[in-house]
C-alpha cells in the first residue's frame, strides 16, 4: 500500500540518531515525521510532531499511530504485542511486527537462519544458564542474551566452564575465528524489489567492543563479496522484510561467510551511504516503506566512517575538540547527533571521509581520529 505522497506522515518509534538522520535525509521527499521517545531525543528537534512516551507503552504507541500514515522504528526494543495490536487494526507498519518479533529474539533469528539453510555459527540454547551443565561443552563459547542486547551488551565470551555465564535465557555460539566482520544494507520494497548497498567491513575497537570504523568497499575478493550479498538477500527474503535491513556477517579465517545477525532498520554500518552512495540508507528506507521506487545504490567513492564515541572518564555537557582542523581535510564530513550529554563510549556522532582511493580515505580518517574528540567541557587539555 502506498502512503499519501507528499504530505503523508511517517511515525518513527524511537528518537535516536537513526531517526534523526532518517528525517534530515528524507524530508526532501516531502513527508512529515512524527517521533515517539521517552526522553529528549536527537530526532525531536527535527520532527513535525513529538510524542513523549515509552516505546514499551501501548497508549503512547497508539497515540503515535493516530497521527501517522505509516509506522516504522529505529530501534528493536519496542512493545511488539502493542504493535501487533495496532497492526491488526489496519495500520501499516514496516518492517511488520512479526519480522520484529523474530529479530528481537536471537534464538528465533538463529533458528530461521538454520531453517533456511543459511551458514551461521553452530549454537545451543539454555533457558537458565546459571543452572546449566557446561562440562561437556567445547570452549570458548559466545553467550548471547536472547533479548535486549545492543552494542555488544548482552554478549559475553566464556573461556572455560569456570567462567560465570550471564543469567538471562541465552544462546551459546561456537566462537568463530574471524578474519573480518562484514555488513550489507539490503533494502526491500513493498513489491518485493531489492536494492543492495556495497559490502562493508566493520572494525571493532578491542577496548569496548563497539564497531568504531566502517570501511567501504570491504577489502575482500569479488567471489566472497558475491557470496556475502547472496546470504544477505536470503536473510531479508526469508523474513519477508520490507524496509532497510543491516545484515551482519563474519568472514572466517578459512574464507567462509557466516551470517551473524540482522537489524530491521538503518544501521551504523550504512552511515557511509550518506556521502558515498547516490541514495543513502535513510532515504532508501523511507522509499521502501512508502512504496516508492528504490534509489540507485551505486558507490560514488571509497569511504571510511568512524564513530565518535564519548571519551572514557568523561561525563557531562558536550565539548567537541579538533573540529576546525578536521573541517580542513578534503572529503571529511561530520555528523553530530545533538546529544547534550556525553558519557564514556556513548555514540555522539560520526564522520565519514571519502576519497578517490580507499588508502587515502583510510589515511585521512586515521589522521582525523587522532584529534577529533568528544568529551565533557570539564575535561582539561585541548579545547579546539
Ligand atoms: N560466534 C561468534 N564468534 C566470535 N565472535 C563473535 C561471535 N558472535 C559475536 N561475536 C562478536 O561480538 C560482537 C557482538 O555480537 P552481536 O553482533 O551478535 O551482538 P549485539 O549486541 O547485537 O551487537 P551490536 O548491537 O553491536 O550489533 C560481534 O560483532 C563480534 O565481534
Ligand atoms: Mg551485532
Amino acid at each position: 500500500m502506498k502512503i499519501v505522497h507528499p504530505n503523508g506522515t511517517i511515525g518513527i518509534i524511537g528518537g535516536g540518531q537513526l531517526g534523526r538522520m532518517m528525517i534530515y535525509r528524507s524530508k526532501k521527499l516531502g513527508f512529515r515525521f512524527a517521533v515517539l521517545d521517552e526522553n529528549e531525543a536527537p530526532a525531536q528537534a527535527l520532527s513535525d510532531v513529538f510524542i513523549k512516551g515509552s516505546l514499551k507503552d501501548a497508549d503512547a504507541l497508539e497515540e503515535l499511530s493516530k497521527v501517522s500514515d505509516v509506522l516504522t522504528y529505529e530501534i528493536e526494543h519496542i512493545n511488539t504485542a502493542a504493535l501487533e495490536n495496532i497492526h491488526s487494526k489496519g495500520k501499516v507498519i514496516y518492517p511488520s511486527p512479526d519480522v520484529l518479533a523474530v529479530i528481537q529474539d536471537k534464538l528465533l533469528q538463529k533458528e530461521l537462519f538454520v531453517k533456511k539453510g543459511l551458514p551461521t555459527a553452530p549454537f545451543f540454547k539454555e533457558d537458565d544458564p546459571c543452572k546449566a551443565d557446561f562440562s561437556a561443552r567445547v570452549f570458548p563459547l559466545v553467550q548471547k542474551s536472547r533479548r535486549e542486547g545492543y552494542d555488544g551488551r548482552g554478549v559475553k565470551i566464556l573461556k572455560s566452564a569456570n567462567d560465570e555465564p550471564m543469567s538471562p535465557p541465552s544462546i551459546f555460539e561456537e566462537m568463530v575465528d574471524i578474519d573480518k566482520e562484514l555488513a550489507v544494507m539490503v533494502s526491500r520494497s513493498i513489491d518485493g524489489s531489492l536494492a543492495l548497498f556495497p559490502v562493508t567491513e566493520m572494525a571493532f575497537n578491542p577496548d569496548h567492543n563497539i564497531c568504531d570504523t566502517v570501511i567501504t568497499p570491504a577489502r575482500i575478493n569479488e567471489k566472497t563479496a558475491a557470496i556475502t550479498r547472496d546470504i544477505a538477500v536470503s536473510v531479508v527474503e526469508s523474513l519477508n522484510g520490507i524496509g532497510i535491513f543491516g545484515v551482519e556477517l563474519f568472514l572466517d579465517t578459512q574464507g567462509k561467510v557466516l551470517v551473524n545477525e540482522v537489524a530491521p532498520r538503518p544501521h551504523n554500518s550504512g552511515h557511509y551511504t550518506m556521502e558515498a552512495c547516490v541514495t543513502c540508507q535513510f532515504e532508501q528506507h523511507v522509499r521502501a516503506i512508502c512504496g516508492l521506487p528504490l534509489g540507485d545504490t551505486t558507490l560514488l567513492r571509497p569511504a571510511v566512517m568512524v564513530n565518535l564515541l564519548g571519551q572514557p572518564n568523561s561525563s557531562g555537557a558536550v565539548a567537541v575538540h579538533g573540529l576546525d582542523r578536521a573541517l580542513q581535510v578534503a572529503g571529511f564530513s561530520p555528523h553530530f547527533y545533538g546529544k547534550s550529554q556525553t558519557r564514556p563510549f556513548r555514540k555522539m556522532g560520526h564522520f565519514t571521509v571519502t576519497s578517490d582511493t580507499l588508502e587515502d580515505a583510510l589515511k585521512k580518517a586515521e589522521y582525523v581520529r587522532s584529534f577529533l574528540k568528544i568529551s565533557s567541557i570539564t575535561l582539561t587539555g585541548e579545547t579546539k
